[in-house]
């Protein structure tokens, strides 16, 4: 279960915000606990979960590992800090960044290099799901994308399906939807690595995963987990996704 924070709180919230969540899921042992905290936050987030299950991530890298890149983090960076995972290729940075499914492969793969776990996300946009292109959308990124990594580089990542039209708007999903384009999903991971391999990768759904819909979700075989934006920012909210 991973939070994404998106471009929210400060150190000080990110302190209160662990000082409530940690206690709330101390208990819990079924799921990896991460929370993808903006740059700013990570010295924090990173301080308040030592000696705790829960991990910490990047929301984004850039793919040179240091450089004339104004305004970039890289993966050693993420690392040095603490980080043990990193979002590539959220929807808001393809769509507001220029992220393209080649620069989410260069990512990935600087991310892989330097030992971080790479969640990558793909999903339709709401047009191209009422084209019925969801499918085709959904294989085009994994081809320019995930499926250019090596094997090795395959079995240390993490997917997160994230239909566009349903991030930060409430309109959830159902769970058949999301399990039909795991399913989609998990093929063209078949195709590409085998079988083996695409059932032991793990593929997370994201989009309005909220405390109240969680258990339906994930009550579908075909889903890992959830990557958690607008309920991660609260602690009540982010521990009642992850004690489903
Ligand atoms: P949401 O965001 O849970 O607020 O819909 C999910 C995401 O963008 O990762």
């Amino acid at each position: 279960m991973a939070g994404n924070w998106k471009m929210f709180k400060s150190p000080a919230e990110t302190t209160t915000f662990f000082e409530k969540f940690l206690p709330l899921v101390a208990a819990s042992h079924h799921a990896e606990v991460v929370i993808c905290a903006p740059f700013i936050d990570l010295a924090a987030a990173i301080g308040a979960t030592q000696g705790s299950a829960v991990a910490i991530g990047g929301q984004n890298l850039h793919w040179a590992k240091e450089g004339a890149f104004t305004g970039e983090i890289s993966g050693p960076m993420l690392k040095a800090i603490g980080c043990q995972y990193v979002i590539v290729g959220h929807s808001e940075r393809r769509q507001f960044f220029g992220e393209t499914d080649e620069t989410v492969l260069k990512r990935t793969v600087a991310a892989l290099e330097v030992g971080l776990t790479p969640i990558v996300c793909v999903g339709e946009m709401l047009a191209e799901r009422e084209a019925n292109r969801t499918n085709e959308v959904l294989k085009t990124q994994f081809d320019g994308g995930i499926g250019g990594l090596t094997p090795d580089q395959f079995s240390r990542m993490v997917i997160a399906y994230e239909p566009v039209w349903a991030i930060g708007t409430g309109k959830v999903a159902t769970p058949e939807m999301a399990a039909d384009a795991h399913r989609a999903l998990r093929g063209s991971c078949e195709a590409r690595f085998g079988r083996e391999a695409s059932q032991a990768v793990r593929i997370l759904y994201g989009g309005s995963v909220k405390p109240d819909n969680v258990q339906g979700l994930m009550a579908q075989p075909e889903i890992d987990g959830g990557l958690v934006g607008g309920a991660s920012l609260e602690a009540g909210s982010f521990a009642g996704v992850v004690n489903f």
